[in-house]
Order: C-alpha cells, then structure tokens, then sequence
C-alpha cells in the first residue's frame, strides 16, 4: 500500500555516483547504459541476455550452483519471540515490512532482530524507486535493505514488479504491447536479477483485481489483456528461479468474490507459473472473522503455499489478531504472516494503532496474546 519516503533519491543520488560497479551490482545486459566496469575483487558475470553482474571473484556464478545454495543463513531470531514461536507450530516465518528509515531506527531494528524471521521492503523495491526513469535502475534503499537481512540471517520477500500504483508516469503512458512486453520484461531482469539467488518470494503482480473479481484497468491490463500476468511470472521466473513467485491483493479477507476472482485467475494463468497468492489483510477492527475461510479458499486454487503478507488490524485487539494467527495455523498451506511494520509509529495508518507494537516500541497487549496463543 501507498506510503512515500521522501529522502529515497538523496540515497540514490550518492548510489549513483560511484565510479565502478560495486559487489552486486549489475555490470551490462541489453539496454544498459551504466558502468561495465566492477569494484576490485569482483567480476562481472553474465546472469542472462538482460543483466550481468559484478560477483566477489571467489564466487561461483548462479547459473552453475546447485538451487538453494546461494539463499540467506538460517534465520536468527529466538525461539521465544513472534518468529521463533510460530517456527515451533511449523510455520516459515514471521516477518515484517522494513525499510532503510526503520532499520536506521535502534529500537526498531532491535525488535526485527528479535521477533522477526523475515523483511518485506515497504517501498524500496517498487517500481518508483527502482526504476523512476526508463532504463536507469536505483538500487540504494533495496541494497541496504537486502544486506541487512542477509547479514542478520532474515528471509526476504520481494515487493513488489508490476503494480498499478506508486508507478512512473512513462510507464503508465506506454500504449503499445511490444514497448509494455518489453519494458515490463527488462525491469524484472534487472530488478528480481539483482536479487537473484538471496529472495524467499517476490510479489511479482500486486493489486490485479476489482473487488467483484474481474481483473482491474491499469496500463498493463489495457494494453496487454490478462498476458501481462503470465509476462510478469515468466519474467520472474526467468531472472530468480529459486525465488517463490505470489500474487498478491487486498480484500481478500473473507470467501467473498474477489477471493473467487483470485482463484479463477491463477488457476487460468497456472500454477506452474504462480507458486503462492498472498492476501495483504489490512483489516479493521472485528474484520478478521473470515480469515481462515479465505485462506482455505485461496488454497483450492491449487498453488503451493498461501501467505499473509501486509498484516495490520485497526485497533489491534487482542481478539483480532489471536483470531488471524489461529487462522493460519488452521490452514496447512498458509506458511507465514507478515507484519507491515513493528511499530505504530511507523504504519502507513499509525492514526488506527493497528500493529503489535506501541509507538515507542513496547509490546501492547496484542502482541502477549499472540505469543499466548503460540
Ligand atoms: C466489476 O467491477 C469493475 C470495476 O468496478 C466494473 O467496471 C465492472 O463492470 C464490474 N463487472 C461486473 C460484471 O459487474
């Protein structure tokens, strides 16, 4: 959902400005026009026709490792907080949206260290931060972002490739199906690319749907029909193919008929191409009733796991979110929940108090009861 961070291009500007590529960072592919040249002690290697990038020279490239080798450490969190507990009922995480401006924030990250076994970028890898001018690609907020979580042993889920919102103008203004195929195509090569080996999952479509379950009108739906979600997955796939690939929308908190939307879509585009479908449930107050019953019902689809992805409960009773965890323990494909955020705060709607944490990081109420009912 929508939340801007203001000092993002500052961050980018200083990226920007450095003379070769560093460890990481990309180093040609078709349509780039910065550096070629690596940081010493790296090597650029080619990933596919879309990116190469600058590899510690020691490092055997993607393209030759066995799958899973190149993924993050085991994830550090303690047995007795959120992360550790729900691992202990077999789930795989329990995560949270971050970003650079609350990593930078002690409380907070302490928090995430503890409590959390997975971060999701709240902005930092959307498409208006990562690619505000065609083909001249952002990486400063993702990068601190992704090190972060690998150096703190956390699982990351990528968010997000192709979404209507917090979308730059010259893309939206794209009006034929090569120019959109194309440029769709070579975002996700350069941003999942980057990535490639260290995400859990990436959102690759988010927000696809109207509520009555029919696909929504965007730039990418009205030039390129339902295709663009079959171009987005298989793009994805194509840069990151260890990554778990999602689907992800709102209001698919109950069996309700955008969930019955969800369902018919991925099981039209299919699950070979679409491994799990995440519901954001930003939910009001008492609105966590039909939980489980969308859960469920977004598992018939067929798709290997179910997430919650952008938890946040206005009010955070207790009641509500022992409600939401009961849910997903109930359901056996649903394998993680994601806070967006820690602490109120920092919640896109602070002014509904909706997450675990108080706004000075003190675990509310809400949060025992969850830890209770793990
Ligand atoms: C579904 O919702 C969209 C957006 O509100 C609307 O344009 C469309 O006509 C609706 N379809 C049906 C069948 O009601």
């Amino acid at each position: 959902m929508y939340k801007l961070v203001s000092f993002i291009s500052l961050a980018l500007i200083a990226q920007r400005a450095s003379a070769a590529s560093p460890v990481w960072g990309q180093c040609g592919g078709i349509g780039w026009t910065g550096e070629t040249t690596c940081v010493s002690g790296t090597t650029c290697v080619y990933q596919n026709d879309w990116y190469s990038q600058c590899l510690p020279s020691t490092t055997t490239a993607p393209t030759t490792t066995q799958p899973g080798t190149t993924t993050a450490p085991p994830p550090t969190s303690t047995g007795s907080g959120l992360d550790g507990k729900f691992k202990g009922r077999g789930k795989k995480f329990w995560g949270s949206a971050a970003d650079p401006n609350t990593l930078n924030i002690a409380a907070n990250a302490a928090i995430l260290r503890s409590d959390f076994g997975q971060v999701t970028p709240e902005n930092s890898m959307k498409w208006d931060a990562t690619e505000s001018s065609r083909g001249s690609f952002n990486f400063g907020n993702s990068d601190t972002l992704v090190n972060w979580a690998v150096s703190n042993g956390k699982l990351i889920r990528g968010h997000t490739l192709v979404w209507h919102s917090q979308l730059p103008s010259w893309v939206s203004s794209i009006g034929d199906r090569a120019t959109l195929t194309s440029v769709i195509q070579n975002h996700i090569a350069n941003v999942a690319g980057r990535y490639r080996g260290k995400l859990y999952a990436w959102d690759v479509v988010n927000e696809c749907l109207n509520e009555n379950g029919s696909l929504r009108s965007s730039v990418f739906f009205n030039v390129l029909g339902e295709s663009f979600v079959t171009i987005a997955f298989q793009a994805a796939r194509a840069a990151d193919p260890n990554a778990k690939l999602y689907i992800n929308d709102y209001n698919l908190d109950s069996n309700n008929a955008k969930v019955q939307g969800m369902v018919s879509l991925v099981k039209r585009i299919g699950t070979s191409l679409i491994d799990g479908i995440g519901t954001q449930m930003h939910l009001g107050a008492g609105g966590a009733g039909g939980a489980q019953a969308a859960l469920s019902a977004l598992a018939s689809a067929g798709v290997k796991e179910v997430a919650i992805t952008e938890l946040d409960i206005a009010g955070a009773s207790s009641n509500d979110y022992v409600t939401v965890v009961n849910a997903c323990l109930a359901v056996p494909a649903c394998i993680g929940i994601t806070s967006w955020g820690v602490s109120d705060a920092n919640s896109w709607r602070s002014g509904s108090t909706p997450l675990l944490f108080d706004s000075s990081y003190r675990p509310k109420p809400a949060y025992n009861a969850v830890i209770a009912a793990l």
